[in-house]
């Protein structure tokens, strides 16, 4: 068997050298710090949802219509009729979420390790308009199933663009099709949600991984272990990526496959925070619901928006500071000047600026999630919606003064020293 596996090897190398090269570059000759942790499964996870939501969404093409007379009924029919649908659909719906989770964890992870931090700023870039296309994939699918929340969310949405001086009205008459969302809006969100931006996701996780590989990873000590290298030019502190950290990361894809498949049993809809109830009915173009709320994941920038008071009756001030809010994880390399990178060797004015950011965007989320008119009656201690509406003023200024402050605080930090090579954590 394993001569006939050799035979086999040598006749690909013969014809494709490339195979065996790139192989050996990005697998068995990849040298990766030997101290990774918890934090490091995430990227293959990443890598494994991806994989699930494209497969998923292969076969959810094949029975859904994209026809705002049809769509809906055809995402009935799926989760009925069809075999297997249902759990083909909640697969769908409840990955998107599972992306979210696990792509929000991922970034944590560059934040605390520094991992954004030169040589690997391009890696942390192709990294952010990743989370930019996934952003945008999740919103044109969302409108697909055509129920209440897809329809007024998408209105709500594409509306935001008005706001935008001179150009705003034309740009979203130009993104709708229509003067409101319609079929034509229908049509175009399902081309870029099963094709164009997908194909975008998979040549930016390309770039992300090549440009990774050409400088190496980081690892929870911040150092770089390229430079202490054995006899042979390889990192005294590597391992080779297969197969230590394939059989590493298996452990993490199991663990995630049993909590995804009991949510998908026990919990597809999370709550109502993966699926929302309103979407459960038909679009009725004339029938706003009473509370617009979008899917979780971006609740904390929808915090924002609507904490920023609009100014000379235009809305623009929130659209732009909800722009910024996640736009300004794009400048993190130059912001962090601190002279250590991992959390570990880090002072305490950034680790307190880093829990006040964490609970800032997780209480904006859930400020997002809850309608403002009923702002006022989540807990007496808010008292009304006023007084909700400075609760997320208060955090939105707590969430950007994380990153204005930041070549302040992370250049006046008291850092600690750091090892020379990886401890052994
Ligand atoms: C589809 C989404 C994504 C996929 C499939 C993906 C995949 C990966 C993989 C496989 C790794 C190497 C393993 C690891 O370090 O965990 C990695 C590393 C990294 N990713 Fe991503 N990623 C995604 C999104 C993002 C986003 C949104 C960011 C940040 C904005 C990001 C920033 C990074 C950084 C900084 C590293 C290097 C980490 C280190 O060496 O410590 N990634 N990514």
């Amino acid at each position: 068997m394993a001569s006939r596996m050799a035979a086999l090897r040598d006749w690909i190398d013969a014809r494709m050298p490339t195979l065996g090269e790139e192989y050996r570059k990005h697998l068995t000759e990849y040298y990766a710090p030997k101290n990774f942790n918890f934090w490091y499964y995430f990227g293959s996870l990443a890598l494994l949802v991806l994989v699930i939501q494209i497969v998923s969404g292969i076969f959810l093409t094949m029975n859904y219509k994209p026809d705002a007379a049809l769509a809906f009924g055809s995402v009935e029919y799926i989760m009925r009729d069809v075999p297997g649908g249902w759990i083909i659909r909640y697969i769908h719906s409840t990955g998107a979420s599972a992306f979210f989770i696990i792509v929000y964890l991922h970034m944590f992870r560059g934040l605390i390790y520094g991992s954004h931090r030169q040589p690997r700023e391009l890696v942390w870039l192709f990294g952010m308009l990743i989370y930019l296309a996934l952003m945008a994939e999740a919103f044109f699918g969302y409108l697909l199933p055509w129920g209440q929340m897809s329809y007024w969310g998408a209105q709500v949405i594409v509306n935001l663009f008005n706001a935008i001086p001179y150009i705003g009205p034309d740009l979203a008459l130009w993104i709708r099709g229509d003067y409101v969302v319609s079929d034509a809006t229908l049509n175009r969100f399902f081309a870029f949600h099963v094709i164009a931006i997908p194909l975008v996701l998979l040549a930016l996780v390309v770039v992300h991984l090549l440009a990774l590989h050409d400088v190496g990873s980081n690892n929870p000590d911040g150092v770089e272990i390229k430079k202490h290298k054995d006899a042979s030019g390889r990192p005294l502190d590597g391992i080779p990526f297969h197969p230590y950290y394939t059989v590493k990361d298996i452990v993490g894809v199991v663990v995630f496959l049993a909590i995804f498949a009991f949510v998908m049993f026990f919990v597809p809809n999370g709550g109502g925070y993966f699926l929302e109830s309103n979407n459960f009915i038909p679009a009725n173009p004339l029938q706003t619901p009473a509370e617009i709320a979008p899917v979780w994941y971006f609740t904390p920038y929808y915090s924002i928006l609507r904490a920023v008071p609009p100014m000379f009756d235009s809305q623009f001030p929130g659209v732009l500071a909800m722009g910024v809010a996640v736009l300004i994880f794009f400048f993190l390399p130059w912001l962090d000047r601190s002279p250590v990178k991992s959390i570990r060797y880090r002072g305490p004015l950034f680790k307190i600026a880093l829990a006040v950011f964490v609970a800032s965007f997780f209480v904006l989320g859930y400020l997002g999630t809850v309608p403002t008119n009923a702002w006022g009656q989540f807990g007496a201690w808010l008292g009304d919606a006023q007084r909700a509406t400075v609760v997320a003023r208060i955090f939105s200024t707590l969430y950007f003064l994380f990153f204005f402050l930041m070549p302040w605080y992370t250049a006046h930090d008291r850092t600690k020293p750091v090892p020379d090579r990886v401890t052994a954590h």
